[in-house]
């Protein structure tokens, strides 16, 4: 299907994916810039994720997440990197095909996501295995809506980031 694509790119994938490492690059490759959301969350509340995560609850967090996507949504060109459960909110998905930008998932096994995961401190979602397996199912039939899948499997970033270019969708 061909239709008018505004230049914006929305990176997604469960945490760990690498969004933000290949975000950056990506936007330095095109000459974005590069909108990471849980960035701009950060700086907005003046607090980490995680301390936004204790104080406030999840529920919270969804409802400025939101906003800061509307927010991003409105800049072009831009790479914006998604939070891991951005993209598995339904109506963060409607707002996001409805903003006529191009969604690609960076797509890895749960198994070496999980790795990466483990003693990082920032990630209150990551509690256990159990609860990581569950929510990386939850998440899957949402990233499988994604305009386009790059996988991210035993890849750098920089080679990931030559796939996306190598698409050739803007
Ligand atoms: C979340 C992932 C995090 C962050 C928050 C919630 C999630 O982003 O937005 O902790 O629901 O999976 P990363 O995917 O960048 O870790």
């Amino acid at each position: 299907m061909i239709r008018h694509r505004r230049k914006l790119i929305y990176l997604l994938g469960f945490m760990g994916s690498g969004k933000s490492t290949v975000g950056t690059l990506l936007a330095t490759a095109l000459g974005w810039p590069l909108i990471d959301l849980d960035t701009v969350i950060e700086a907005g509340q003046g607090l980490s994720i995680r301390e936004i995560f204790e104080n406030s609850g999840e529920a919270f967090f969804r409802q400025i997440e939101r906003a800061a996507l509307a927010e991003a949504s409105k800049a072009e060109p831009a790479v914006i990197a998604l939070g891991g459960g951005t993209f598995a909110q339904p109506a963060n998905v409607d707002l996001i095909q409805a903003a006529g930008g191009t969604t690609v998932w960076l797509d890895c096994p749960p198994e070496i996501l999980r790795t990466r995961c483990e003693g990082l401190e920032n990630r209150p979602l990551f509690r256990d295995v159990q609860a990581f397996t569950q929510l990386f199912a939850e998440r899957l039939p949402y990233y499988r809506l994604a305009d386009y899948r790059v996988s991210t499997e035993g890849r750098t970033p920089e080679e990931v980031v030559e796939s996306i270019l190598s698409l050739r969708f803007f």
